[in-house]
């Protein structure tokens, strides 16, 4: 999972379940939250009932669930209301054609729709359902009714749905649920910046078959583009090959070799306000021999540097925030400075690749934070955790540069 820990950690999170065949679907919704120390509290319709029971939600969320009975049990004063202010975010997953009828036009007949109603708390939902019930003309309307009012949709997938049908209208999986519950919960403090974020390692060739290249695993640039992705920023990730899911909310396009990452920078870099360049870009390139080279005696690799793809931008597009990544061993953070200054980008984060728990492949990190000024130590914690912290310590550094950005 892309989201850092902290995101839902002691919040409150009311998961509304309606009448869906995807009903079931809801409790992995309610188990993933809670295991990142959400408070869960479930509300279950009538008609979901029919599907799944409060046992599971409370056994998975290790919290209440409550049913229409309760909307009526007068012990608990006006729950409608208290659990719309209780709640940090509601999430209504699986959200029947039904249920969006009712909650895009005010209705309120049931706890699950009096809680929405009475609630000025973000409100998610994740529409599950035949394709010609969701393709249907009310409940499109019905779904840009809610846009309208500020309620953030859950696109569903296209794919198998019950009763052996092929449309638009699954239940999606979890991780652009649990992506579009974090956003709600984090600040959008990079809402309208463009980021580039490079990751994973590069390949070049010696012939069809066989290349150079290194273990890079791409985590700390997939990390890095989910947290952007999460304050709101539009990000792009460039990726070499490398064997991660593609975080949500990221549009990806990939590369092999470093000419291929140059064109693919072409393109991309003139438009953005922010370059992280955590990709680790091989220094040396060969002559590709055509098909497979035969077994025989020695032979030898002639290698010819690759140019430095980091300074190139930052000499054409001076505008741009660079955050570059060094790593190395004894000495990372002089040579880093070093860099720093000749590669003239605006930060550097340097880690060592020789400890344990840190650098290629691990999923754990730790390393400096060099600024032209400043060097902050990161401590060591989990890739998507420091990204975190990463994208919250350069966002003013973006900001500052951006406004002399010209779009
Ligand atoms: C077997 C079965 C599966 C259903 N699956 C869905 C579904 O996936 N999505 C949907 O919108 N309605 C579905 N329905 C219809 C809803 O259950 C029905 O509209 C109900 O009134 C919804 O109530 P609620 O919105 O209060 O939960 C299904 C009904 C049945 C009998």
């Amino acid at each position: 999972m892309w989201i850092p820990s902290s995101v839902f950690r002691r919040k409150n999170i009311l998961l509304g379940v309606s009448g869906s065949i995807a009903a079931f679907k809801a409790c992995n919704v309610a188990s993933s939250l809670a295991k990142c120390d959400a408070h869960v509290r479930t509300v279950l319709t009538q008609s979901a009932l029919r599907f799944v029971g409060p046992v599971s939600f409370i056994s998975l969320t290790n919290d209440v669930a409550y049913t229409d009975e309760d909307l009526w049990n007068m012990k608990l004063r006006s729950l409608h209301i208290e659990l719309g202010r209780w709640s940090d975010v509601i999430v209504v997953a699986p959200a029947t054609a039904n249920t969006l009828a009712k909650i895009a036009n005010g209705i309120a007949d049931n706890l699950l729709t009096s809680i929405v109603l009475g609630s000025d708390k973000p409100l998610v939902v994740v529409p599950a359902m035949n394709v010609r019930m969701y393709e249907n003309k009310a409940t499109q309307e019905n779904l840009s009714k809610l846009r309208d009012h500020g309620v953030v949709v859950v696109e569903p997938e296209i794919g198998h749905l019950a009763d052996g049908e092929v449309g638009k209208g699954r239940f999606p999986e979890v991780e652009p649920i649990l992506f579009s519950v974090a956003k709600t919960l984090v600040p959008q403090d990079m809402a309208g910046m463009r980021v580039l974020v490079t990751a994973g390692p590069t390949r070049e060739y010696i012939d069809d078959v066989r290349f150079i290249s290194n273990p890079s695993s791409g985590k700390m640039g997939y990390a890095l583009a989910e947290a952007c992705a999460l304050r709101g920023a539009e990000v792009t990730l460039l990726s070499g090959p490398v064997n991660l899911d593609v975080p949500p909310g990221v549009k990806l396009l990939t590369f092999e070799s470093v000419a291929d990452l140059e064109r693919l920078m072409d393109q991309t870099v003139p438009s953005c306000h922010a370059v992280l360049m955590a990709a680790a870009v091989g220094d040396f390139t060969t002559s590709k021999v055509a098909g497979k080279m035969k077994r025989q005696g020695n032979l030898e690799l002639t290698l010819q540097a690759t140019p430095d793809v980091i300074a190139k931008y930052t000499q054409k597009y001076p505008n741009v925030f660079y955050l570059a990544f060094a790593a190395g061993t004894d000495g990372v953070v002089e040579e880093a400075r070093e860099k720093l200054a000749r590669k003239q980008v605006d930060a550097i984060f340097a880690n060592r690749i020789d400890e344990e728990n840190t650098g290629f492949g691990v999923d754990t990190n730790s390393g400096w934070l060099i600024n032209k000024n400043t060097t902050e130590e990161a401590p060591l914690q989990s890739k998507v955790d420091l990204s975190w912290w990463l994208s919250e310590r350069i966002i003013c550094q973006i900001r500052a540069k951006s406004e002399t950005f010209q779009s």
